[in-house]
């Protein structure tokens, strides 16, 4: 039987965590305090009543305000130390950290400030036996000419980071917007991956514009690709990842996709299970393997294939997958 227990101490990788959306309330209201940011809220209470959502759109609404409490180097490296120790609790190994430097830029923090926090935590994170790398996403509700400006700036920072990602609002902003900066990306040795976000009305068309076009090597989200089996059978080939995150996933499905999820893995897709913003979701990686595990009633073996997908899909080498499976 799958116990909280087995989910949490099962060896892991986690490929789709924002670090944005790792800002609990407790850290929420010491920054402020610290910052001397007024966020209208003083207490975990205020801040969890504000977390009401029920779309992707509805959810970023809550979400950008909040970042407002970093300010400083210090804040984004205690915003990844904090995550990354709840990461050591939920033996994750190996972790691929999403952020957003244009939700920090736009508002007039450095890029320098957040990608030097960030990257101090995944080193001291050695320590708690977590090896952690950066991706940095390029919002696709920003322009064009935004993302080249911040992939150049990312730029010299390369060691930095190892791939780049798309997240925000998908809503009339198709990876095809971002064609030339994933492939600037790739030219320059990064890893490419995107959001293919499950509520959105023509996220089939961008998944095959991911797949058949830009070339990234995951998915995140994008289970709904189950809608077109030709494209299912290029994923399995290819092995082509798709990161799902169950406890996000049931604030737009009431079963979490768990079907999808389940349909991949008979078709021997990399699919794997995530925790996508763990502070507004509802838990952490643990968390989301055990909700469908246990509402899906999957055998222990089920589980382990998620885990090991997980390795299979990250972008260590093929010696350190040999270790970690
Ligand atoms: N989708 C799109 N943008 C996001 C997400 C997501 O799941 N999480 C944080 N930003
Ligand atoms: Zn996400």
């Amino acid at each position: 039987e799958v116990t909280p227990e087995f989910t949490q101490n099962l060896p892991k990788a986690e490929l789709h965590v924002h670090i944005e959306g790792t800002l609990e309330p407790e850290l929420k209201l010491k920054l402020a305090k610290r910052n001397h940011v007024d966020i209208g809220q003083e207490s975990i209470e205020d801040v969890r009543a504000t977390y009401q959502y029920d779309d992707l759109a509805s959810f970023l609404a809550v979400y950008y305000p909040a970042m407002n409490v970093l300010q400083h180097e210090q804040d984004f490296y205690d915003l990844a130390m904090d995550y990354l120790q709840r990461a050591a609790k939920n033996n994750v190994r190996h972790v691929e950290i999403f952020f957003d430097p244009q939700a920090h830029t736009s508002r007039g923090i450095a890029f320098e400030t957040v990608i030097n926090g960030l990257y101090r935590a995944t080193v001291d994170a050695r320590a708690l036996n977590v090896d952690a790398q950066l991706i940095m996403c390029f919002l696709r509700d920003f322009s064009r000419d935004s993302a080249r400006e911040t992939l150049e700036e990312a730029l010299n920072y390369k060691d930095k980071f190892i791939g780049v990602g798309l997240d925000s609002d998908e809503h009339n902003n198709p990876p095809m917007k971002f064609f030339h900066q994933f492939a600037k990306a790739s030219a320059e040795g990064l890893h490419l991956t995107a959001h293919a976000d499950i509520d959105q009305k023509d996220s089939i068309e961008h998944i095959r514009e991911l797949l058949e076009v830009i070339g990234v090597e995951r998915v995140d989200h994008g289970t709904n690709i189950v809608e077109d089996p030709d494209l299912v059978e290029f994923a399995a080939k290819n092995k082509i990842g798709f990161t799902s995150c169950p406890l996000s996933n049931s604030f737009v499905s009431p079963f979490m996709k768990g079907d999808e999820i389940l349909e991949l893995l008979s078709k021997d897709v990399l699919v794997s299970i995530h925790s996508d913003d763990p502070a507004y979701f509802g838990g952490y990686i643990g968390d989301n393997y055990y909700a469908f595990a246990d509402k899906y009633n999957l055998t222990k073996e089920q589980v382990v294939t998620l885990a090991k997908n997980s390795f299979e899909a990250s972008w260590i080498s093929r010696e350190q997958k040999d270790l970690y499976l």
